[in-house]
C-alpha cells in the first residue's frame, strides 16, 4: 500500500541536508577523485596534514572513566560537579560565579535550545547580528521562534553600537521581551571579536535598554579559548549588567577541547537573587528531561577531572596552547597575504573563521570552486575556515578568493 507521509506541513518541506556539510561532501569527492582541493569549509582545527587536531590528554581522560560509571545515566542536569567546573572555567574569580547555576547539555547547541525554548515566547524572534551562525535561524524555525538582525558593522568597520541598540529597542518594544545571542569573542563566520570599548557600549545599551523590560543576554562561547589576548576580559564587561539583565552563557567542549562528537556542554544562567536561581536551575532541568533527558556520562566526567584536577588541567591546556599557535600562525598567514590586496573583511585576530565581503557571494564562491577552493557562500560574504585551511595554502586561499572577487563584479 502507498500512503502519504503524515509530516506536518511545517516539517514535510524541510531540508534535512546542512549546506555546509554539502559543500564539504562535495570537495572531499573530488579530491578523492585526484584532484587539488583546498576545503576551507570544515568547520573544526585540522592539522597540517589534514587530521583532526585532538588533545591526548582529553582521549586519555575519557579512556579511563570507570565502565560502569560511563555506562550510567547521568544526573538529568549533569553531575553537580561539573557544573561547578564549567561555573568556575568560565567565571573564574568573577563575582558573576557565585551567582551562577548551570545545567549539562549536549554541546552549545542543547544550550542554545534551551536559551531559546525557555527565554523567548514562540513566534516570537531572537536578535542576532546579520553575520550569524545559521543554525540559530533552524533552532529557531524548529521551536516556532524566528529570528531578526541588524546591521553587524558600522562605516567604519567596527560594530555598530547604534543599530544593535535600534534593534534592542525595538524588539523590546514590539516583544517585550528580547533574547539577543552574541557569539563573541571569534564569532562564526565572520571572526569579529569585540574590543573593550565595544563590549563597554553594548554592556550600556543592555543596562540602559533593561529598564524597559526583560532582555536576556546569551552569550555562546563556542570559539572564545582561541580568541586574542584580552578576549577573556568580555567577562569584567558584563558584570556590568548582570544585576539587571538576565546572562547566559553556552558553554561547550567541542572546540576548547577538540571533542566535537563527545557532546559535552551547559548552559549557565546568572541571577543575583537565590530564589530566582532555583526557579532558573528547575527550568533547565525541566527542559533537560523533555527534550535529551541527559548527555553524554563518560565524556561528562572525564571533562570534568580535566577541569577540576590541577595536573590534568595543566596538560590541557599546554595542549590547547600547541592548536592555539597552530592556528595563529595561519590567521597572521591569512592577514600578511590579504593586505594590499582589495579583500575586505572584519578585523581579524583569532578564531576558526574569517568572511570576506562580495556584492555576490554565490558567484563568487562558484568561481572558487572552479579552481578548487571551497568557501561558504553567506549573504554578502564567502565564509572561510582557516581552522581547515595550513598556511601554506592560504597564498592559494586568497589568489582564489580575488579570482572569485572578479567574477562577481567585486574589486579584486
Ligand atoms: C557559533 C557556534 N555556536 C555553537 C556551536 C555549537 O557547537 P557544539 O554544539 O558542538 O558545542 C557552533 C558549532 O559549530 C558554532 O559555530
Amino acid at each position: 500500500m502507498v500512503f502519504d507521509t503524515t509530516l506536518i506541513p511545517l516539517a514535510a518541506g524541510r531540508s534535512g541536508d546542512d549546506p555546509i556539510f554539502s559543500l564539504n561532501a562535495e570537495a572531499r569527492k573530488r579530491a578523492a577523485a585526484g584532484e587539488s582541493i583546498l576545503n576551507a569549509t570544515i568547520g573544526a582545527l585540522l592539522e597540517d596534514d589534514g587530521g583532526l587536531a585532538i588533545l591526548p590528554s582529553v582521549s586519555d581522560a575519557v579512556a579511563k572513566v570507570d565502565p560502569r560509571r560511563a555506562a550510567s545515566y547521568a544526573p538529568i542536569s549533569g553531575e553537580p560537579a561539573f557544573q561547578q567546573a564549567v561555573i568556575d572555567d568560565t567565571f573564574g574569580r568573577s563575582p558573576l560565579n557565585k551567582f551562577s547555576v548551570a545545567a549539562a547539555t549536549p554541546g552549545g547547541t542543547g544550550a542554545i535550545l534551551h536559551a531559546i525554548t525557555s527565554f523567548l515566547e514562540p513566534g516570537h524572534s531572537i536578535l542576532v547580528p546579520e553575520y550569524y551562525w545559521g543554525p540559530y535561524q533552524t533552532i529557531a524555525a524548529h521551536t516556532a521562534r524566528k529570528v531578526e538582525t541588524f546591521t553587524m558593522f558600522d562605516d567604519e568597520g567596527r560594530f555598530n553600537l547604534e543599530a544593535f541598540d535600534a534593534g534592542l529597542s525595538k524588539q523590546l518594544e514590539r516583544q517585550g521581551r528580547v533574547l539577543f545571542i552574541s557569539n563573541f569573542p571569534c564569532n562564526n563566520p565572520t571572526g569579529y571579536s569585540l574590543d573593550d570599548d565595544e563590549w563597554e557600549g553594548l554592556s550600556e545599551i543592555i543596562e540602559r535598554n533593561s529598564k524597559s523590560g526583560p532582555v536576556t543576554f546569551l552569550l555562546d562561547l563556542a570559539y572564545a579559548r582561541f580568541g586574542a589576548a584580552g578576549s577573556e576580559r568580555w567577562v569584567e564587561h558584563v558584570e556590568r549588567f548582570a544585576h539587571c539583565a538576565q546572562l547566559l552563557v553556552a558553554w561547550t567542549a567541542s572546540k576548547a577541547f577538540a571533542q566535537y562528537g563527545a557532546r559535552v556542554g551547559a548552559l549557565i544562567a546568572v541571577h543575583p537573587n537565590p530564589s530566582e536561581r532555583e526557579r532558573l536551575k528547575a527550568a533547565m532541568g525541566f527542559a533537560c528531561r523533555g527534550t535529551w533527558s541527559n548527555c553524554n556520562h563518560q565524556a561528562m566526567v572525564a571533562i570534568t577531572e580535566l577541569l577540576l584536577d590541577p595536573e590534568k588541567r595543566r596538560r590541557a591546556t599546554g595542549e590547547r596552547e600547541v592548536l592555539k599557535r597552530l592556528l595563529r600562525e595561519r590567521v597572521d598567514a591569512f592577514n600578511q597575504a590579504a593586505s594590499g590586496t582589495s579583500l575586505r573583511y572584519p578585523r581579524y585576530e583569532g578564531g576558526f573563521f574569517v568572511s570576506v565581503f562580495t556584492p555576490d557571494a554565490e558567484k563568487t564562491a562558484a568561481r572558487m570552486r572552479e579552481l578548487g577552493v571551497y568557501v561558504v557562500p553567506l549573504q554578502g560574504a564567502v565564509r572561510i575556515a582557516l581552522c581547515s585551511t595550513q598556511a601554506s595554502e592560504v597564498p592559494r586561499l586568497v589568489a582564489a578568493l580575488e579570482e572569485g572577487l572578479k567574477a562577481a563584479g567585486g574589486e579584486a
